[in-house]
């Protein structure tokens, strides 16, 4: 946890950005898996890690904007429960470490809020995305779960858009705790990379790696030699000399802070020509987003930066043809790389996603796209310094969708599909590092980079 006074500044500047009523940030309650007791490994939800800081289940924050009060709702431990968990502090104490002086019960919340809407006072959410508090304001603030998502507050969405976007230099400094842990993770990936490893084995050495410093992966591991598939979490193959296996994983650290990469690896750490080739293109994509990333420069100009070294590279290698300017306007290039180029990173790996990706990665000046592969960049905006964000270009053989784009004859002026065909088993490339905007460009977050020309990653793979 941080100093108490970290979340005291934290919430006085959001109240500063609602103009009136109350705020409420419910925090997460535990979810069963299969049976009441039996819960999945808790976690906080971002926004009260943010402003209130207390990792347990079953809290909420009230932030009264008129008054100023500030109340943590909270339940104390009885017998029972100091039974079979042991002794817990106090919600006053637990109040006390972020700053807040005023405590209530649980319970309280429901009519505290319920007396404040017949007062009339403006009730300030954010949209739920767990059962238990959809429920909870279903019953609060009587409006059906399904209607909730538009009634949450965009003053309160945009405010909290607007603080979390600009990571402080505590959060850089757990961010880098996290891509250090996310490094761990990639090389142990990388050393195990050998034919007749079963891919299962490697994704679990992942999870292991990182839940031994306290948390967990930062999402699902992305493993598999079939890496033409996005966001492939079957692990059932076994690896296979020839082929590649993409692994897309990060670690949460003990603050909640995330890290994300992706590395590509020869299985027995040796690329063919072909597979070096394409990955050399994929590989200037990603330096090309680094070089030209900082402020006051839009996320979607340097996708489709990197979009125009993607085509480059692949109409010298007989892939596509025409003016790269032209295929990359009409979106030929994403039958290659159907995603966008990264997206924010902070308490959640796409941070803030539960807020909308159309306000985190969007606003009035730059829209989101509606071609098909740039409309999935999750990031778009103008760049600002303190923002975090992912650089993970890829190109991608995705024989269903090349057999689709053919059978239609798209963008036949731009694309070589007699070339292309014969790529069909190639799988897929993608290559991902963490990106702290600075004040005249970007850096990499964690104190190394992980193995990335072909060189590094070979030698990575056999020590
Ligand atoms: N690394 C997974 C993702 O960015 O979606
Ligand atoms: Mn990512």
């Amino acid at each position: 946890m941080f100093e108490a006074s970290l979340y005291q500044k934290r919430r006085t500047q959001l109240k500063s950005r609602i103009k009136n009523g109350l705020v409420l940030i419910l925090g997460n309650n535990e979810v069963a898996y299969n049976y009441p007791n039996n819960t999945y490994k808790f976690r906080q939800d971002s926004n009260f890690l943010y402003f209130f800081g207390l990792n347990l289940p079953e809290f909420a924050g009230l932030l009264d904007v008129d008054s100023g009060e500030e109340i943590l709702f909270g339940n104390d431990v009885d017998i029972d429960d100091i039974i079979w968990m042991g002794a817990q502090p106090s919600v006053k104490e637990l109040g006390e470490k972020v700053g807040i002086h005023s405590t209530r019960p649980f319970k309280e919340l429901a009519e505290y809020v319920k007396k404040a809407i017949i007062a009339g006072r403006k009730i300030h959410f954010l949209p739920p995305y767990r059962y238990r508090n959809m429920q909870f304001l279903e019953d609060v603030l009587g409006l059906h779960h399904s209607m909730l998502k538009d009634y949450a507050s965009l003053e309160l969405v945009h405010a909290v858009i607007s603080l979390r976007s600009i990571k402080d230099s505590y959060e850089i400094e757990e961010i880098r705790r996290a891509c250090n842990i996310g490094y761990e993770m990639h090389i142990a990936a990388m050393r195990n990379c050998h034919a007749g490893r079963k891919e299962q084995e490697i994704a679990g050495i992942l999870e292991g790696i990182s839940a031994s410093y306290g948390s967990m992966v930062s999402f699902p591991v992305i493993l598999s030699q079939n890496g033409q598939t996005l966001h492939n979490h079957d692990h059932s193959q076994t690896l296979q000399k020839g082929r590649m296996m993409l692994t897309d994983a990060g670690a949460e650290n003990d603050m909640n802070y995330c890290s994300d990469f992706t590395r590509t690896t020869p299985v027995d750490g040796v690329f063919d020509q072909r597979q070096k080739d394409i990955y050399n293109i994929v590989l200037a994509c990603n330096e090309k987003a680094r070089e030209i990333s900082k402020p006051g420069v839009t996320y979607l100009s340097i996708h489709l930066n990197v979009c125009k070294i993607l085509t480059e590279g692949l109409k010298a290698l007989g892939l596509m043809k025409g003016n790269t300017d032209d295929a990359v306007a009409a979106g030929a290039h994403a039958l290659f790389m159907p995603h966008g180029l990264g997206h924010m990173m902070g308490l959640d790996v796409h941070d803030m996603e539960d807020l909308d990706q159309i306000y985190v990665g969007y606003d009035e000046k730059t829209r989101p796209a509606t071609q098909f592969g740039t409309a999935s960049l999750r990031m778009g905006r103008e760049l600002q310094e303190g923002f975090v964000v992912t650089d993970e270009p890829g190109c991608y053989f995705i024989p269903e969708l090349i057999d689709r784009w053919k059978q239609q004859g798209l963008h036949k002026d731009f694309l070589n599909y007699d070339v292309i065909e014969t790529y069909k088993n190639f799988g897929g490339i993608r290559i991902e590092d963490d990106l702290l905007i600075t004040s005249d460009g970007c850096r990499l977050l964690g104190d190394k980079r992980l193995p990335v020309t072909p060189e590094e990653i070979e030698i990575a793979v056999n020590g």
